[in-house]
């Protein structure tokens, strides 16, 4: 199993606070399947130099974390970013940096209110570009389906949140959102080992018995690695 959202990498959002605390939550993940996790941090590019300083932060915090990892059971691990969506994003020199791994796919966080006209122009330039878009967290906005209406015939793969699928108004949502005819993956989005820890294995359960197919597809529709 992949995880594709996660702030497992300490010391650069507000994702894992130590190097244990960030082993910890890796731990957990392996022991629920996950075999390729992404580390994805909070990335706001305000000007130029915002990117290149991400990109240096980023690689010093993981070359930590990999020494610190050493000897303990955890994913393979692989850089991203978690994106957050601005008019300009797709000008920005260096964008594809930013996609997970060696892949195409990138993940973005969009505004919560926002006219989606202008997103879905981000979202084509980004594909133009070679990039598939995953959208974190699609059942976190209230306008999904305009979302969803905006971004019709784009390259775009929509994530849902683990912890939708274990409660019943979340499980009530993501009901409705799949039933659309889109690509869709489930990700942690694990920021902690307490109050937002990997709660795959459960939400794959749960999404299995809402659909079985749906949740076999999720679990094939990226290959990363
Ligand atoms: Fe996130």
């Amino acid at each position: 199993m992949n995880d594709l959202h996660t702030h497992a990498l300490p010391d650069i959002d507000d994702g894992a606070k130590t190097l244990e605390m960030a082993a910890q939550m890796l731990e957990e993940s392996y022991r629920q399947g996950v075999r390729v996790c992404a580390l994805t941090p909070h990335c706001t590019i305000h000007n130029e130099q915002a990117l290149p300083r991400f990109l240096a932060k980023r690689q010093t915090a993981y070359e930590n974390l990999k020494e610190y990892l050493k000897n303990r059971q955890v994913p393979k691990l692989v850089l991203g970013a978690e994106v957050y969506t601005d008019h300009d994003l797709s000008q920005h020199e260096g964008i594809s940096d930013l996609s997970i791994g060696r892949s195409s796919y990138i993940l973005l966080e969009l505004p919560f209110a926002s006219k989606y006209e202008w997103i879905a122009e981000c979202v084509y330039s980004l594909n133009l570009m070679g990039l598939t878009v995953i959208i974190a967290h699609l059942d976190r906005y209230s306008a999904w389906k305009s979302i969803m209406e905006a971004l019709a015939g784009l390259k775009v793969v929509y994530e849902l949140s683990s912890s939708s699928f274990l409660t019943f108004f979340g499980r009530r949502l993501v009901k409705k959102i799949i039933q659309r005819n889109a690509k869709f993956i489930i990700s942690s989005d694990m920021h902690n080992t307490t109050t937002r820890k990997c709660q795959l294995k459960d939400a794959f359960k749960k999404a299995r018995k809402i659909n079985p197919e749906f949740a076999d597809k999720c679990l094939s529709e990226i290959t990363i690695i």
